[in-house]
């Protein structure tokens, strides 16, 4: 049997790179958002270190030409991710490419973006914890030998031919860095863990926002919405967009500290800036378990939250701020979390604490 390299390879160059980018993917992203997101460096407020050495990072690799090294981006949700990996991309000059792991759902997929990439581009795999093995493997060929294999052709005919791709660089962004197999973390040559934002940080970027919004915030109403976002720019933006629609229709447009005290109250959102769930969550621990451990299942199932959100999205804020602990036998709560909901109980909940 004569196997059609031509039509096979013909068949990988027709794959359209863009039909499959997830659509929910890029529907999701939000456009107000997309308004307000840095496009370099210097407007990517905070993580001093990380900004500071890709810095260098990014002349050195535009110095000499080449593409940057595979980039690995780790955090929780809404702290810059796919921010920083466009930021990267505006700063090497150089086109990007986005997905997430879950549409890559067929060899076939990887390879139709791989083999469109251009030389010295990024492609950038939000959620690569999510990616099937088979991908995976894949991907460690092209990020190492910039290389693929394709078999052609079906059964004894079948034939594996290389196909060699431009050099690129791989920007993957989880927010489980833990659910990175060991093979595809360590193919990446810089790893940027970005933390929560402090105050001050998160001062700036809401600063930069109504400024962006053409909206008047007052010094002290910024410092307050800064310290209850969370530590999370998405959600700095976010509650800066409510509070803007409060300060319109209740008084004259301008955001002070009396709208942000209204505004967080009727959102919910206490004087730490945890939002009813994060309550909810610490007061169920307390009431139900003793004050834990509690496994993650049986604790999204008793809250009512889906247990992807409760792992990613509340505990590690509660964690951060030191309300919650992770036991390999659950998770606890601490005395911080008693205080906090004025309720009676506490130290007996570090019992079953292991490390
Ligand atoms: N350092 C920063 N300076 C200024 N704005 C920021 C910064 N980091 C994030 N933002 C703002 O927060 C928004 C959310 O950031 P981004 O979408 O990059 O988060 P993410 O880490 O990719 O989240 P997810 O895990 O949900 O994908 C952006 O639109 C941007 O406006
Ligand atoms: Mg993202």
């Amino acid at each position: 049997m004569v196997v059609d390299f031509e039509s096979e390879i013909k068949d990988l160059e027709d794959l359209n790179p863009d039909s499959l980018m997830r659509r929910e993917y890029m529907d999701k992203e939000d456009r107000q958002e997309n308004i307000l997101r840095p496009q370099h460096l210097e407007d990517f407020q905070g993580q001093q270190e990380i900004k500071d050495n890709l810095d260098i990072f990014i002349k050195a690799a535009r110095k000499r030409e080449e593409a940057l090294d595979h980039t690995f981006i780790v955090g929780p949700p809404g702290l810059g991710k796919t921010t920083l990996a466009s930021i990267i991309a505006n700063e090497m000059n150089t086109d990007i490419r986005m997905t997430s792991a879950p549409a890559l759902d067929k060899p076939k997929d990887l390879a139709g973006i791989l083999t469109n990439l251009s030389e010295n581009s990024i492609f950038f795999i939000d959620e690569i914890h999510r990616l099937k093995p088979i991908i995976e493997e894949m991907l460690y060929i092209a990020m190492e030998d910039y290389e693929i294999d394709w078999v052609i052709g079906q059964g004894p005919a079948a034939r594996t031919m290389r196909i060699p791709l431009p050099h690129f660089t791989l920007i993957g962004a989880t927010t489980k860095a833990g659910s990175v197999s060991s093979p595809l973390a360590s193919r990446f040559g810089i790893n940027l863990h970005i933390d929560f934002y402090n105050d001050e940080e998160l001062a700036r970027i809401i600063k930069r926002s109504a400024r962006i919004l053409k909206c008047d915030i007052d010094d002290d109403a910024l410092s307050l919405l800064a310290h209850c976002s969370r530590g999370t720019p998405r959600i700095a933006n976010r509650l800066l967009r409510r509070l803007r629609d409060f300060a319109l229709v209740l008084s004259d447009g301008r955001i002070t500290k009396s709208t942000v005290k209204e505004g967080l109250e009727r959102l919910g959102i206490d004087d730490n800036g945890l939002e009813k769930m994060d309550r909810q969550i610490l007061r169920t621990i307390i009431e139900y378990y003793n004050g834990g451990p509690v496994g993650a299942d049986t604790l999204s199932i008793s809250v009512g939250e889906a247990v992807e959100s409760l792992e990613d999205f509340y505990e590690p804020y509660l964690i951060q701020q030191g309300y919650l602990k992770r036991t390999p036998r659950g998770r606890c709560v601490t005395d911080k979390a008693y205080t906090l909901l004025n309720m009676k109980g506490g130290s007996h909940a570090d019992e079953g604490f292991l490390f």
